[in-house]
């Protein structure tokens, strides 16, 4: 039987079309086009198509999940600041049936106080923090593996 190939939706969360330039010594050097161009290789590799979204809207991030309908097996998502604050969010993630990944570049638990509890943790499948672009990478790999058929 052909193997159907799977679709995964990344949604970059507030100010991080920045990074690059936003705080480089929590964030890095690295520039978000450059993490979108890893995450595509690391794609071709594991066999999925992407579709790659950064916003900077709570409502538009809420839409683009609940939109998924059947056409997306899986979320990865850096929810950024609303990791500390979006109900809605969280909210628009549990209401879809489709696993998801939940990733950030800094250790967020070693952080301000604020940073260090996550509305959206309790509501995905599990969470990457702290591995700066590789965050990216290991939750792709985590989410792939949670559709892949063989596992
Ligand atoms: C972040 C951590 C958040 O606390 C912060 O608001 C961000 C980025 C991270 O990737 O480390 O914008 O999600």
């Amino acid at each position: 039987m052909k193997k159907e190939v799977k679709h995964i939706l990344v949604i970059h969360g507030p100010n991080l079309q920045l990074l690059g330039e936003r705080e480089p010594d929590i964030y890095g050097a690295v520039t978000l086009e450059e993490i979108n161009l890893r995450l595509r290789k690391e794609a071709e590799i594991l066999g999925v198509e992407l579709r790659i979204v950064q916003s900077n809207h709570e409502g538009e991030i809420v839409d683009l999940i609940g939109d998924t309908g059947s056409s997306i097996d899986a979320i990865l998502i850096n929810p950024a600041a609303y990791t500390h604050t979006s109900v809605a969010i969280r909210d628009a993630l549990s209401a879809v049936a489709v696993p998801s990944v939940e990733v950030h570049l800094s250790n967020i638990y070693s952080r301000e106080e604020f940073r260090r509890s996550s509305l959206i943790a309790p509501v995905v499948t599990g969470q990457v923090s702290g591995f700066g672009p590789e965050s990216y990478l290991l939750g792709l790999r985590a989410v792939v593996g949670l559709v892949s058929a063989d596992i």
